[in-house]
């Protein structure tokens, strides 16, 4: 995959139109090997992975219309859509004839390519089953690292699913392949093709301001009531899809009955929030949200 297009979707929501659909390999029979290489195929194109994907690494049934399950189907990617400091999230196309979905690709990057680590005060109280895994964690081998990003990515995943069937407003689940997260792209609806813009960037009237309080403060208590915070909620890792909140970046996700910086993170998102909100006119005593949180997560 070769063709990047470098833009950031925050600071550049309106530059960005996603390639022309050429026209699809997809209705060409699939090689009998789905994993070989097919010349047909351009640099930035593979065949779907779906296929390859077992049932348990797919997202939570029923599927949504825009996953498409054809084994024929080619992704193509589209872009770069941000490059981040552990992550970086592609724009992705599946199409197969007479269809096509944009999809978010999220890849985790080994750790010794990263910007800087994730503090472990995350992964406090998490626990890694494979001993082997364990210890080349520990002895930060090549595949330590891989294993490292694996897992953060493994960690995302699990955190969507369960978000998702909670009815927390993220974005869905597609497929988990390793270091990579496929899931559905949230569009700008003013701007075909377009990521929603970030919560920061938004002058939303007073209106939409309360119903966007309204929404994230209803899905801070339904990560409460699954008895975790979010641990890096702040108005970059929320998205505006018009009307609708869109919460991301979940793999740093704080279970609050086991670490112990618990109670200390929740603090910090509801500060995050309370912040940019009372800069806009509503005001929320950052302590009493902790306070109704964690009662959320110990009704
Ligand atoms: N599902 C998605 N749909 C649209 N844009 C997304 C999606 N996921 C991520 N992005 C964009 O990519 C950026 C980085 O994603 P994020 O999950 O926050 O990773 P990071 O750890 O790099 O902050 C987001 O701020 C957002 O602009
Ligand atoms: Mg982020």
């Amino acid at each position: 995959m070769t063709s990047r297009i470098d833009l950031d979707a925050a600071d550049t929501p309106d530059t960005f139109q996603p390639r022309q659909h050429r026209p699809s390999r997809a209705a060409q029979a699939r090689p009998a090997d789905w994993n070989a290489l097919d010349d047909d195929l351009a640099a930035d194109q593979r065949w779907s992975t779906w296929p390859g994907i077992e049932k348990s690494m797919r997202g939570p049934l029923p599927y949504p219309e825009f996953v498409i399950e054809d084994a024929g189907a080619v992704d193509t990617e589209l872009g770069v859509l941000k490059t981040g400091k552990e992550a970086d999230v592609f724009l992705i196309e599946r199409a197969t004839a007479g269809r096509r979905s944009i999809l978010a690709a999220k890849r985790y990057r080994p750790p010794d390519q990263r910007a800087f680590h994730r503090s472990t005060i995350y992964t406090e109280g998490r626990t890694i089953r494979r001993t082997r895994d364990a210890r080349a964690l520990k002895n930060g081998s090549t595949y330590g690292r891989q294993v490292e990003a694996t897992q953060w990515a493994a960690a995302e995943w699990s955190y969507l699913v369960q978000a998702h069937d909670a009815g927390i407003p993220v974005p869905y689940p597609v497929q988990i392949d390793g270091t990579e997260i496929l899931m559905e792209f949230i569009e700008d609806p003013d701007r075909a093709g377009s990521a929603a813009p970030r919560l920061h960037q938004m002058r939303p009237d007073q209106t939409l301001l309360d119903s966007y309080y309204t929404q994230l403060i209803e899905a801070m208590r339904g990560f409460a009531a699954l008895g975790y915070a979010h641990g890096d909620l702040s108005p970059y890792n929320i998205l505006a899809a018009g009307p609708r909140l869109v919460v991301i970046d979940l793999p740093q996700l704080v279970d609050l009955a086991v670490n112990p910086l618990g109670a200390d993170l929740l603090a910090r998102d509801c500060r995050n929030v309370c912040t940019w909100f009372a800069a806009r006119g509503i005001d929320q005593d950052p302590e009493e949200l902790l306070g109704e949180l964690l009662a959320a997560a110990w009704p």
